[in-house]
């Protein structure tokens, strides 16, 4: 299994703040934005990871991260993270598809970069065979997001975007676990109205195979997009932490 991190994309929901770097460098609490995904993935035990990102910010990145040594784990692998360019904004299906000769015959985890997640990966990253898995989060305002449709069995039977009338509150987070027949699914792709390369339209292709399960998150989940939720995801690390100081 390798990781995909897609940490490209406009940002524009974050101006002034993304004028003039990118949302995956700002601070959440006490570290950018990017760590959180890239620690999660080591603590699931993948250490291969490539980072996704625009020309304009890639040197910005490998500053920071550099090889991803710093990341490894004592007991567990050498962690190493490679970087692709992204030259435009022009959708996540896309960024995963500048990996898509790194990824190889693997299977791949994407992870939206700006999406912060404190469950364990490790059980779901484990169990995976084929076809693909999102993670699923209940949300208050199903409208503003992908919402998922689920039968019995933990299949996903639709997935429809910012719907008026939500068949559900299960939202598609950023994370998503894909076999190796993704890149196949990408070809012919269509844009989409909003003249993006849509990941749902690939999840919509398993969906079609009867191959795309749910996986529903039970712990705090944030999508950093906004001023709001970067601000919300900072003080819930701060919560965190205080909580630690306090109970060891
Ligand atoms: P979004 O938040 O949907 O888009 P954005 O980052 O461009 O922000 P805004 O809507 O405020 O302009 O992106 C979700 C994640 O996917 C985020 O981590 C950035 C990443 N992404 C890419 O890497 N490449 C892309 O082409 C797009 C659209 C997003």
């Amino acid at each position: 299994m390798k990781a995909v991190i897609l940490a490209g994309g406009a940002g524009t929901r974050l101006r002034p703040l993304t004028l003039a770097t990118n949302k995956h460098l700002l601070p959440v609490y006490d570290k950018p934005v990017i760590y959180y995904a890239i620690e999660k993935i080591v603590a699931a035990g993948i250490y291969k990871i490539m980072v996704v990102t625009s020309g304009e910010h890639i040197a910005d990145f490998i500053k920071l991260l550099g090889s991803g040594q710093e990341f490894s784990r004592p007991q567990g692998g050498q962690v190493q993270i490679v970087y692709g360019i992204q030259n435009e904004p022009n959708g996540i299906a896309y960024g995963l598809y500048i990996a898509r000769d790194y990824v190889g015959t693997d299977d791949c985890l994407l992870f939206l970069g700006d999406n912060i997640f404190e469950d364990d990966l490790t059980p779901h990253i484990k169990s995976f065979r084929d076809g693909a898995r999102v993670f699923l989060k209940n949300v208050p305002d199903p409208q503003r997001f992908g919402i998922a449709t689920v039968n019995k069995k933990g299949t996903v039977t639709a997935i429809e975007e910012k719907p008026e009338k939500p068949t559900s509150d299960l939202a598609v987070t950023g994370l998503y676990l894909f076999d190796s027949t993704v890149f196949d699914k990408m070809v012919d792709q269509p844009k989409s109205a909003r003249g993006e390369y849509e990941i749902t339209y690939i999840n919509n292709k398993y969906v079609k195979e009867g191959k795309l399960e749910a996986v529903l998150l039970e712990k705090e989940w944030f999508d950093v997009g906004t001023v709001d939720s970067l601000l919300a995801a900072s003080m819930h690390m701060q919560e965190k932490e205080r909580r630690k100081a306090r109970h060891g």
